[in-house]
């Protein structure tokens, strides 16, 4: 009788551990023995269990939780999306009740006992949940709203890979550990909001829950190599925008910052998928902007470098942290206290004095505000010190010759979070560090080539990491670093760094089972099914074609008809001469169409008659093309506020073929001027500063600007618009 109970627990254990629904994460699931399927587009409603309609949780990372009413509105415009565009309109609502009175065709959400549902350590877990498939409906039961919210995920993921079919039978999934996501550096380079919100989007769909926002930073890494003057002109931002009189002066860059409403409208849009946003405000390194701002703060030969010995230092630290503190909704914000270094004093003194100030700011954020602050592994306590960071500071790690994760902190008694620089990305250009996420090292980045994990510090010894279950490790972050500047990139270059390999290493910071081969062949269906982002900037074409105005034939003026059968019609004030679009400052064509992402060609015929007002040929929210700026009358491309200039200038009163292509990670532009000539093919290139000491030139890669053709200063004629894809 014993042995048989242990044989059959012995076989169940087995069983359950092989069977899962492949997915990102893969989803454990027993099917039903007898088969059979749900089809979502049958769904009549979503139900929330009225019992739990207002609750939300407040076990996780951040202080704004949805309600799993809120949770399941978002739930159900992903769900009408969705079928929209499988099925058809159909138009799912939220109820609020019980399963009872919804006895078919339903999904219904509700909150369980969080004992359910373990992590890697075999803690509770709030962000676990049950999935329960029959014929009749869906049930997710989650530990809290967002258990729940991390079930929809499955769902929505298991419909895409199913054609909207899922598989009859239940299972219980969990993430193993509660920190999963990246770091923007957003220091050195800007990005709007609707860029960051769309990153939730896209984290959030693989079950990703942070987004840490380094929001202050400076170039270069050899500030100590300027004079003084030249150092407190080198670039450098801090990317949150006060009226507060104590920071007057701190931010100089306002069209690149984000305001309390703007950033409060980013955190709660991420809230809303699961992802809470971790602030970082770098100091006492790293802090060029402050010492910008107060240059007397600056130790002498690097201003980047506060120093903490000045009395006002820490205060105003505290002030900076004072402003902002209320305009941040997690639990535990991001201090930076990275690289720091003072070569006038002793590596004591040095550390001495660098943990005085950490602690100083620990004990401010715990009584002005009651929150934790994370730091980079930099300096590991030691015997040498009296003041060792107080062990309530938790570390993410990034380095071995920082510090040991496991030795100096873990098994000092700090929580640390791994965000080693084996997935480290530096965006453009680096001499250490790829530009794209490594997904052989996701799949066999543990030491026995097996799956990198949050719990593996050291890709090659083993010695250096903690077992699986190590509750002090918090989770893992991969970093995207901007080294090289605002120029090196535009904004959608961050997210074609982790658009193909990120999916994969999300499933290993949940604690996933998906092996290398399975990723390729799922990677695209659910690519493709991500809600609330498109930031591959396609365009729905019923062809290769996506738009095509011709000039020659438009009677419905000021219509200009789309040929292309996508029926992409435009507007315009401008007049129409022998089959051609006649621009002049006072007028343009509008398009519906705002940007093409990777892989396009623009194609269009062009007849400049004047450079003395060069300008716009075609703009969008992204970019926009120029024959000239004004001042040369080089044709240029402007993204994320950068001039991508070529050394070419289009001839004035002839016309000339142009092709502006997006492929891959370049930008290229071709011009045919003359029919007897061979056609010349440019491309657009970012002059990539290195530490402001030597250049390399690097491909750029522009969406295609959509939304209106001329409106700004170009004089010509402009014909045959052919947009493919
Ligand atoms: C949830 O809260 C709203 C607004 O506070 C209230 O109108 C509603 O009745 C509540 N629903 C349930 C099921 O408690
Ligand atoms: C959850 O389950 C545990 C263990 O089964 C039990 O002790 C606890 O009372 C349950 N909690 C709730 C809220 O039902
Ligand atoms: C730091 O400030 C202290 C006190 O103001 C001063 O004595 C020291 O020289 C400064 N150190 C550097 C490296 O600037
Ligand atoms: C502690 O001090 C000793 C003696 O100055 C030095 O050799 C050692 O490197 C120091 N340890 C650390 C961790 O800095
Ligand atoms: C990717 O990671 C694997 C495994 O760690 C390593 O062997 C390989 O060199 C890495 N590739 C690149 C381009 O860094
Ligand atoms: C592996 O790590 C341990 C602990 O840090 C260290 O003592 C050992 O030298 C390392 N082994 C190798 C081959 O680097
Ligand atoms: C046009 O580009 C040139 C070269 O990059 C630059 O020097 C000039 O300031 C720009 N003019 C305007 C009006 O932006
Ligand atoms: C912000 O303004 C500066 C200065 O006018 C300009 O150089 C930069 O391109 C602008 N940034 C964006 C994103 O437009
Ligand atoms: C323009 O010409 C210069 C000098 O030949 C060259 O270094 C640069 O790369 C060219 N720029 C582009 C965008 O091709
Ligand atoms: C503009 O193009 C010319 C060659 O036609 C080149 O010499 C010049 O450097 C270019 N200007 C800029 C700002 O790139
Ligand atoms: C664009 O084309 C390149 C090949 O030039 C291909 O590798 C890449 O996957 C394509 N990107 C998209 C988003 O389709
Ligand atoms: C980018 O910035 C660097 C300075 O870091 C500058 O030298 C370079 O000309 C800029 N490149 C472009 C394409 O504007």
């Amino acid at each position: 009788m014993r042995l048989s109970i242990i044989l059959s627990l012995a076989s169940a254990g087995s069983a359950a551990a092989s069977d899962f629904l492949s997915g990102i994460p893969t989803v454990p699931f027993t099917k039903s023995p007898s088969g059979g399927i749900f089809a979502l587009k049958e769904t009549r409603a979503i139900v929330v269990n009225s019992e739990y309609a207002n609750s939300s949780d407040n076990r996780g990372t951040t202080l704004i939780p949805p309600t799993l009413h809120a949770f399941a509105s978002t739930f159900a415009a992903d769900l009408n999306s969705y079928l929209d565009r499988q099925h058809g309109a159909v138009g799912v609502g939220v109820d609020v009740g019980s399963m009872e009175e919804h006895d078919s065709k339903y999904i219904f959400l509700t909150i369980g006992n969080a004992s359910d549902f373990l992590d890697a350590a075999g803690r509770e877990t709030s962000e676990g949940y049950t999935l329960e498939v029959t014929a009749t409906g869906v049930t997710i039961t989650g530990a809290s709203p967002l258990g729940v919210w991390w079930g929809t995920r499955s769902l929505l993921q298991q419909a895409a890979l199913n054609n909207g079919q899922i598989p009859l039978g239940s299972g219980t999934d969990a993430p193993g550990w509660g920190i999963r996501g990246v770091m923007l550096d957003a220091g050195r380079h800007y990005y709007p909001a609707s860029f960051l919100k769309e990153m939730c989007a896209y984290l959030s769909f693989y079950k990703q829950n942070t987004f840490h926002v380094h929001l202050s930073d400076n170039l270069y890494n050899n500030v100590d190599v300027y004079s003084r003057e030249q150092q407190l002109d080198l670039y450098a931002a801090f990317r949150l925008l006060s009226s507060d009189p104590a920071v007057a002066g701190l931010n100089k860059r306002a069209n690149e910052s984000y305001t309390r409403d703007i950033f409060d409208d980013i955190q709660s849009e991420c809230a809303a998928r699961g992802v809470t946003i971790v602030p970082e405000l770098e100091m006492p390194g790293h802090a060029l902007v402050i010492s910008q701002w107060k240059p007397e703060l600056g130790i002498d030969t690097d201003i980047s470098l506060l120093n903490i010995t000045n009395p006002d230092t820490i205060p105003t630290g505290e002030t900076i942290w004072n402003t902002f503190l209320p305009w941040f909704h997690s639990k535990t914000v991001h201090i930076g206290a990275d690289e720091y270094v003072d070569a006038s004093l002793t590596k004591d003194a040095l550390v001495s004095e660098y943990n005085t100030f950490v602690n100083a700011i620990n004990g401010f954020m715990a009584s002005a505000a009651n929150k934790s602050i994370r730091i980079w592994g930099t300096f590991p306590p030691s015997t040498n010190y009296t003041n060792n960071i107080a062990t309530n500071v938790s570390i993410q790690h990034w380095e071995f010759y920082e510090d040991n994760p496991y030795f100096d902190y873990i098994k000092n008694g700090y929580d640390v979070l791994n965000s080693d620089d084996a997935f480290y990305i530096v965006n453009k250009y680096s001499g250490s560090y790829p530009q794209q996420l490594n997904i052989t090292r996701v799949f066999h980045g543990a030491p026995d080539g097996g799956p990198y994990a949050p719990n593996i510090f050291d890709t090659s010894n083993s010695t250096n990491n903690p077992a699986r279950d190590e509750p002090r490790v918090l989770g893992h972050i991969a970093a995207l670093w901007n080294d090289y500047g605002p120029n090196a990139t535009v904004y959608s270059e961050a997210y074609y760094a982790w658009r193909d390999g990120l999916p994969a290493l999300a499933d290993k910071q949940w604690g996933g089972e998906l092996v290398e081969d399975e990723y390729y062949t799922i990677f695209d269906t659910l690519h493709a099914a991500i809600p609330g982002q498109n930031l591959d900037q396609t365009i729905a074409s019923q062809s290769a074609t996506i738009l095509s105005y011709s000039f020659d034939h438009q009677p419905h003026l000021p219509t200009i008809q789309d040929t292309s059968g996508n029926n992409y019609n435009g507007k315009t004030n401008c007049r129409i001469t022998s089959g051609a679009l006649e621009l002049t400052p006072t007028c343009s064509l509008t398009t519906p169409l705002s940007s093409k992402g990777r892989n396009y060609t623009l194609s269009f015929s062009i007849f400049p008659t004047s450079q003395k007002t060069p300008g716009v040929i075609f703009s969008g929210p992204e970019s926009a093309l120029l024959a000239g700026n004004g001042t040369v009358s080089n044709v240029t491309l402007i993204a994320s506020g950068n001039p991508y200039t070529l050394n070419y200038t289009l001839p004035l009163n002839i016309w000339s073929q142009v092709s502006l292509s997006g492929q891959g990670d370049a930008t290229f532009f071709k011009v045919q001027s003359d029919s007897s000539s061979a056609a010349t093919e440019m491309q657009f290139l970012t002059k990539v500063g290195i530490d402001g000491e030597t250049f390399v030139w690097r491909e750029i890669a522009v969406e295609a600007p959509l939304a209106e053709i001329g409106g700004g200063e170009f004089e010509g004629l402009v014909k045959d618009v052919r947009l493919t894809g």
